[in-house]
């Protein structure tokens, strides 16, 4: 795919479900008891390998047309031992939350992925399941494929989270379901909270402690899951590609509808406000025990902005397409304390920086800072950019080409079906140049 120098972006799109909301929707839907029915489930890559990990699992999961899903859960302690390894593609967060929910349970597991997968690191989650009674192995100790042994009889723990990283702590939470008696985790980063108040819905024994340095979620297990009937809020990083799209081509005004906006998700939003963006949020309504808006997006001049380390959780997966922002907007831009970009679907630290570097923009950087000249001028295009198997850097490489004089192409576009499959088909209809060939 590629894509060239636009204006004029205009229309209404839909966005399409949230990936985290998604994941954990089929999970907890695959262990409650009885029927649930889920409405604008993302039907994406990544959540397709939660589907069929969970239907390895016993539960049984029909996929409706064009995004609904009916699932009949196994109930709480009723995971199946998977027959086969479990293929989790491209997908983290499938994986690791997996890895979590069964680690409880008295069944042995075999995780594999693809081989952007297979190189991002997976003790920091499975070492802290240890303390349920499980126990891992992984190739050289840190890659998939791993083997997991889930406890036999799950003891609960007090769990201080080391990382910023909503992963680990849902991960510990799932576990935390088939576990009697209380575990209790410390989170400094306020870190995403989906899992917690999906958790509410589904009606666990989940309390949540807003103290002064951290959150303190309690959670007591072998409480019965009841199955629901929810609607899937739109995926705020997807949104964030028409979004940063209508801001930096000239006389764009977009409406996207259906966007999540949570505050411990939303770091990117209020970084391209501060900025001076044109966003306008409208509608608010709940959905899925979350907010959710329609945004208006206009063309604006943006300037430079400075984001420190503490905010890096709420927008851990939208600083590719915050740079591409960065690169239009006027002064220097600094992204602190990102060295965590380096382990996600590729090192999009350095993914970041190729992709501004290659197309002309003066990029700066250290150990875990990103400094980014901005100018608002069109940058030159005609390049060509690696994904690595990473569909935010596919995008984000997309969205730069709208604002370059010659195409930017991308060497891979599968990849975007990781999370966002008819970004084609919305991003043209506004307007947007882009060519599958
Ligand atoms: C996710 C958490 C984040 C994020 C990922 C989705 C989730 O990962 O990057 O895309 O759904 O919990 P970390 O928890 O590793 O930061």
């Amino acid at each position: 795919m590629k894509s060239i120098s636009s204006k004029n972006l205009k229309g209404n799109i839909l966005i399409p479900g949230d990936k985290s909301i998604s994941h954990r929707l089929v999970i907890l839907s695959s262990i409650a008891l009885g029927n649930s029915k889920i409405k604008g489930l993302l039907k994406s890559d990544d959540v397709m390998r939660t589907v069929e990990a969970m239907i390895g699992f016993g539960a049984s999961i029909k996929l409706l047309n064009p995004s609904s899903c009916l699932i009949t859960g196994v109930g709480l302690g009723g995971l199946a031992e998977p027959k086969t390894a479990l293929d989790f593609g491209n997908s983290g967060t499938a994986a690791r939350l997996i890895m979590g929910l069964s680690s409880s349970h008295p069944i042995t597991t075999l995780y594999t992925g693809d081989s952007s997968l297979s190189m991002r690191p997976m003790q920091r989650v499975l070492k802290p399941l240890i303390n349920f009674g499980s126990s891992f192995s992984l190739r050289k100790d840190e890659f998939l494929p791993a083997i997991l042994k889930g406890s036999v009889s799950p003891i609960p723990f007090i769990f201080d989270l080391n990382e910023p990283s909503a992963q680990i702590k849902s991960a510990v939470l799932l576990g935390a379901l088939n576990t009697p008696g209380t575990t209790i985790i410390r989170d400094k980063f306020n870190t995403r909270d989906h899992t917690e108040r999906l958790l509410g819905l589904y009606g666990a024994d989940i309390n949540i402690k807003r103290k002064k340095t951290l959150n303190e979620i309690s959670i007591k297990g072998v409480k019965d899951l009841n199955g629901i009937e929810v609607k899937v809020p739109g995926d705020p990083s997807s949104a964030l590609f028409p979004i940063v799209a209508a801001l930096i081509c000239k006389n764009s005004d977009i409406l996207v509808k259906n966007v999540l906006i949570n505050p411990t998700r939303d770091g990117a939003f209020e970084a391209l406000k501060k900025m001076g963006a044109d966003i306008n949020y409208f509608n608010h309504r709940i959905m899925a025990a979350e907010d959710v808006y329609d945004v208006r997006v206009r063309s604006s001049n943006l300037i430079g902005i400075d984001i420190p380390k503490t905010k890096s959780p709420t927008m851990i997966d939208d600083y590719p397409i915050l740079a591409v922002a960065a690169s239009m907007a006027k002064g220097k831009s600094c992204f602190k304390g990102v060295s965590e970009l380096r382990y996600k679907e590729s090192d999009r630290f350095n993914g970041v920086l190729d992709l501004l570097k290659k197309n002309g923009v003066k990029v700066e950087s250290n150990k875990d800072t990103i400094t980014i000249y901005g100018k608002r001028e069109l940058k030159k295009g005609g390049i060509e950019i690696s994904t690595n198997l990473d569909h935010r850097i596919a995008m984000s490489a997309l969205v730069m080409g709208l604002i370059s004089n010659k195409e930017v192409k991308i060497d891979n576009s599968k990849t975007i079906n990781t999370s966002f499959p008819n970004f084609y088909n919305l991003m043209t209809k506004i307007g947007a140049k882009l060519y599958k060939k």
